[in-house]
This record gives structure tokens, sequence and C-alpha cells, in this order.
């Protein structure tokens, strides 16, 4: 093990639906106002997928800027995460199917489900294998479809919500810098307050939802308790966070809350007795993105020149488990070498796309011909001769 790897970010990109949805247009829908939800919440507009676009294809745009910006190779990469409460199904994993439409052919990938905290949580995964000396490079994705999983009758919710997606390269260097400490925390005792009823859930097989007042795969959320648990925890894990930093909060350059509720963040803000303007927010216009609400604002927070090298900045995250999170990181920004350029994972991403639909083929073509011939073993021989050079493109 390598006691001097450090994990820096070096690389990030965000993707947002087109399609915007105004107070206004909510409150055809619902009974609700412009006025309620920006008193509230402060929330303006927030962007919904459209038919084409889900939770793996928001996190592939966001991944292939983020390697854009790292000017890594998508083979370069050793872990993929990505971080989401909607993910395309139970399984296969979000991450896997981004995997191959990267054509990442020498990573891990797998998705976390901490909620709002997912992406935090996440990252420090990554961060802690790269600190570990076990893995160099890794791509962390918060990403959700928000829009799919509302209960659009349910005002006290379906408001809040919005769809999209950030992503951000993480690479093992040996200069102090990069993600400097984590708190991961939860509290299982309020599962109840915030989620999504799902296969194999209880809640289900009792037939209880109705009671509940609750809609299977819909989300429910109890607002009151969550808004109280999250201005609590913010600032302790916050603090904690930053002991373990061998910092203050006064050296912090920027923060970067979950976007839940400008009112979330302007008690948290209070009661650290920090400027309201060191917190980053953009809820005004995405709403809460979940998963990808932190990665969405960190993102913009750099492309409005909100951090510069050597800067600490903060992330923290909470939601449902509950759960919440905080990391500090030291910031270093890209490597600055030009190595590849973007045409050449264009070209990659064109390849793995190929090399997918020929595995694809050549798996039906030979699981047929073995159907009705069981014992010949040639055409599987062959398979694997075919697969291997696939795998060496
Ligand atoms: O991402 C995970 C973390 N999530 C959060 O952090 C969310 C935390 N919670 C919140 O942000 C807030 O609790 C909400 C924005 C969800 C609700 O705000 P609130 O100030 O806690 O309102 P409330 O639920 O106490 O409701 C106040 C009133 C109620 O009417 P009555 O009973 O006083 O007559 C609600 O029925 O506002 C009513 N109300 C609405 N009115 C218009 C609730 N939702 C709406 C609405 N439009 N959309």
């Amino acid at each position: 093990m390598a006691a001097t790897n450090y994990a820096h970010i070096v690389g990030w990109g965000i993707a947002l639906p087109e399609t915007v949805m105004t107070n206004e247009d909510l409150a055809a829908i619902v009974e609700t106002s412009d006025e309620w939800i920006m008193a509230r919440t402060g929330i303006k507009t927030r962007r919904i997928a459209n038919d084409r676009e889900s939770t793996a294809t928001l996190g592939l745009k966001a991944a292939q800027q983020a390697l854009d910006v790292a000017d890594i190779l998508p083979i370069e990469l050793d872990l993929i995460i990505v971080a989401t409460s909607t993910p395309e199904s139970i399984f296969p994993s979000t991450a896997s199917l981004i995997q191959d439409w990267l054509g990442a052919g020498s990573a891990g990938a797998f998705d976390l489900s901490a909620a709002c905290s997912g992406f935090v949580y996440a990252l420090d995964m990554a961060a802690q294998a790269i600190r570990s000396g076990s893995i160099k490079t890794a791509i962390v994705i918060g990403s959700e479809t928000m829009s799919r999983v509302m209960d659009w009758q349910d005002r006290g919710t379906c408001i809040l919500f919005g769809d999209g997606a950030g992503a951000v390269v993480l690479q093992a260097r040996d200069t102090i810098g990069g993600v400097l400490s984590s708190v991961l925390r939860s509290d299982g005792s309020g599962h109840d307050l915030l989620g999504i009823p799902s296969v194999g859930s209880l809640d289900i097989q009792i037939s209880a939802l109705a009671l509940q007042g609750r809609k299977p795969f819909k989300m429910h959320m109890a607002g009151g308790e969550v808004f109280k648990f999250a201005t609590r925890v913010i600032g302790e894990s916050l603090e904690q966070a930053a002991i373990k930093a061998g910092i203050t909060l006064r050296d912090l350059k920027l923060i970067v809350p979950h976007q839940a509720n400008e009112r979330i963040i302007q008690a948290a803000a209070r009661q650290l007795d920090l400027d309201r303007q060191l917190f980053m927010t953009n809820l005004e216009h995405y709403g809460n993105t979940s998963a990808a609400s932190i990665p969405i604002a960190l993102v913009e927070a750099i492309q409005q020149g909100r951090v510069t090298e050597n800067d600490y900045i903060a992330l923290v995250g909470f939601g449902g488990g509950l759960t919440w999170a905080s990391i500090i990181v030291q910031w270093s920004g890209p490597l600055g070498e030009n190595r590849f350029g973007p045409q050449r994972r264009q070209f990659t991403y064109a390849l793995a796309a190929w090399r997918a639909r020929l595995r694809r083929f050549i798996r039906r073509y030979t699981d047929l011909f073995n159907r009705i011939r069981p014992k010949h073993g040639r055409m599987l021989r062959l398979r694997k001769r075919i697969e291997q050079r696939i795998n060496d493109i």
C-alpha cells in the first residue's frame, strides 16, 4: 500500500433534462401556488426527464463530461459508483449500464443507495479505495429521475423534486489534498419518514400501504420531521468532518449542501454563525434532485469560479434512511495535461456500443446452436475465442 495516495477531484460534469417545470405548471396539477412554493422552499423551477432520458442516460452524459474535463479514457477507470434512489432497475445496477456504454472495460461498477446522502457516501467509498492504494481512478455519479417516483397528487412532495445528474472523476496523486475527511452516519429508526416502497417491502407484503396513505413505487415523506432532522445534522456533521480534517469551519471557502430547501440552508448558516453566501445553492432552478443535487451544485460552483486551488470546501448531504454525511475536500482541479482530447473518447464510446452489440449477438447465436446440439463444444470454444478478441480491442 502506498501511504502517499490522495484522492483528488480531477474532472466533473452535469446533465440536466431540457424540459422545465415551473411552479405555475404545478399549480395546474395540485392545489398549490408559486408564492407558497417560493416562500416555503425557495424553488422556482425543476427539470423533468423526457421519454428518452433516464437515470442511466443522464448519468452517462454527466460522466462523459467529467472524463472530458479530466482528459482520461474510460479504460483508465477502476471503479464506477452511481448513487441513486431511482435506478434503472433494482438489478442489474445503473453503474453497470454506464460502464458498458462508456467502454470502461477495467472498471468494477455498482449502485449505492443512501438517498440524498448517496453522492457523499459514494465519494467517500471511492476516495477510501484510492487512499488504500487498491485503485487509482474512479468516477462517482449522482443521478436521479425523481419525476418517475413522484405521487403527482401529493403536493407535499411533488413540488420539491426534479431530475438530473452530476459526476466527478477521482484520481490518485501523491500531493496532499483532495478528499481529506468524511463523516457518514445513519439513524434507521427514521426509515418510515421518507422513502419509496418497493419490491420486497414489508409494507407491500402486509398490504398496509393504503392504511398508511402510501403508494407502491411512489415517494412519501413526513416533511416537517425531515426538516427538523436536516437542520440538526448539517451543522453537527460539518463540524465533525472539519475536526477530522484538522481545519475549522472558518477555513472553508465553500459549502455545498444537499439542495432540499432554502430555509434548511439558512437555518444551518445561522446555527453555525456562518455567512449564508458561503453556501452554494441552485435549488431555485432545479429543486431537490436527491443524490444528484450535490454534484450538480458543485459543478455549477466550479463553473462560477467559486473554487480555486487549495481552497477547503465541504459537501454535506442528508435524507432518507435516515442518513447524513459530510466530506471536506482540499481543491486541486484537473491535471491540465492535454493527453487524449474528446475525439478519442468519442471513438471509444462508438467502439463500446459495437462491442456490446457483438457480444449480445454471439451470446444469442451460440446459445441457440448449443440448444440444438448440446454436446457440441466447438461453438462454445469459438465463442470464447471471439469474446477474447473483443475484449482485446
Ligand atoms: O431530500 C430529502 C430531504 N428532504 C427535505 O429536507 C424536505 C424537508 N421538508 C421540507 O422542506 C418542508 O417540510 C416542506 C417544504 C415539505 C413543507 O413545508 P412546511 O413549512 O413544513 O409545511 P407543512 O408541511 O407544515 O404544511 C403547512 C401547510 C399545511 O396546511 P395547514 O395544515 O396548515 O392548513 C399544508 O397542507 O401548508 C400546506 N401545504 C401546501 N400548501 C400549498 C403543504 N404543501 C403545500 C403546497 N402548496 N405544495
